[in-house]
């Protein structure tokens, strides 16, 4: 039984990533929702009325926890959005079983706010809340100090979604905005589902998907650094879209100069270097809301020296969210496998980040990266994009 109540769970956590980024009606959606669901009735044909609760990094199904679910994060993302506690009656509709799932994302994009707090939310056949619901105050007793931290997820569907946006720019050359914004919301969620930040970091498996690795990775970076050195959620956001679309302007760059193994010709350079021209203006004629993704696209690969490119004839301070992009856009990159060379280990790549600084990067920015990578080093999770991975670095 308790097999039939995990896979339940995992079928649930599923549609809530998949519903971040589809909208109501889309195909995609409606396929997990009913996958959930049908897996909600097999559960409720042995137990008619389950009930789980969230604590920790446990997640207890009727009086038991759930052994098939130990390393599993969404436990800890629904108690930290206020929802520790679920129960369900013998009857729920799909009607009604949608309408939950979306209250529960709903909770989970926003916050936990003061939500942690209130009664439990009745919504007719289905119960859910603060743990207390019924008094479970030995269990939370019982399971506190055996948490430990073991993140598990996979970026699949974040992956999935910046490949088509990639090859949908390509084809119909305007940006889908709200894809990217989802994707954002979706790598927030990923960070914050532990009670600390998690960097989870993508690992490239092929040359040719390092543009979708490299993109996710420094939306993550870079809100890891705004989160870092203080900036508000709202900016925070912002950058991590800017880092998203940092490299947009790639999508126009021939796949075999793209993917070329080994060094580039002059005229390949020229090619390579047009991207943040290419990018700046795909974003910027997409939507006027995304100027500061559109500045970034332009400014990434502009030094604090005034080197780089491209040629300005009247040089300014780049911005500060470019300034902040272009540190977590090294990093990333050296820190990859590329055709022409290895990954470099990440302390030569950090000494690498402090010998720039004040030249290539902004100096404060560079010194509070180092900081971040150093202080939050056990909190870096790398993942793949296929299947989920236990994954802290010890
Ligand atoms: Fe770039
Ligand atoms: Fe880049």
């Amino acid at each position: 039984m308790s097999a039939e109540a995990a896979k339940f769970l995992n079928s649930f956590a599923q549609s809530l990533s998949t519903m971040s980024l589809y909208s109501q009606g889309h195909p995609a959606r409606e396929r997990v929702i009913d996958s959930a669901y049908a897996y909600l009735r097999r559960l409720q044909e042995t137990d008619l009325t389950p009930q789980f609760s969230f604590l920790g990094l446990n997640v207890i199904y009727g009086e038991v926890a759930l052994r098939e679910l130990k390393e599993w994060d969404w436990g800890l993302r629904l108690a930290n959005a206020g929802i520790q506690r679920l129960e369900f009656a013998a009857s729920v509709d799909r009607t009604e079983f949608e309408a939950f799932l979306d209250d529960v994302l709903a909770r989970l994009t926003q916050g936990s706010g003061d939500s942690a707090t209130q009664s439990p939310e009745r919504q007719s056949s289905i119960r859910f809340g603060a743990v207390g619901v019924r008094g479970s105050a030995g269990l939370v007793r019982a399971v506190e100090d055996k948490e430990t931290s073991t993140y598990q997820y996979s970026l699949s569907e974040e992956a999935d979604t910046m490949r088509w946006l990639h090859d949908e720019v390509q084809t119909t050359g305007e940006l889908p905005l709200m894809e990217a914004e989802s994707v954002v919301r979706s790598l927030s969620l990923a960070m914050h589902g532990d009670r600390d930040i998690v960097i989870p970091l993508l690992q490239l498996k092929e040359f040719d998907q390092y543009t979708t690795t490299h993109s996710l990775n420094v939306s993550v970076l870079a809100m890891a650094l705004g989160e870092f050195i203080g900036l508000g959620s709202t900016d925070v956001r912002a950058f991590g879209v800017a880092g998203l679309l940092h490299d947009l302007g790639k999508v126009r760059i021939p796949k075999e100069v793209l993917t070329k193994p080994g060094k580039l010709t002059d005229s390949e350079w020229t090619i390579m270097r047009r991207h943040p021209m290419d990018g700046a203006r795909i974003i910027f004629e997409s939507d006027r809301q995304l100027d500061l993704a559109s500045a970034v696209a332009y400014e990434h690969h502009i030094m604090i020296n005034g080197n780089g490119y491209p040629e300005r004839r009247f040089r300014r301070e780049c911005h500060k969210a470019s300034r902040l992009v272009h540190v977590c856009d090294v990093y990333d990159a050296l820190r990859t496998n590329r055709p022409y060379r290895e990954a470099w280990e990440a302390e030569r790549v950090l000494a690498n980040i402090e010998s720039g600084a004040g030249t290539e990067f902004d100096a404060e920015l560079a010194t509070s990266f180092i900081q971040m990578m150093r202080q939050w080093e056990r909190r870096v999770a790398v993942v793949d994009d296929q299947s989920p991975l236990p994954a802290p670095l010890a």
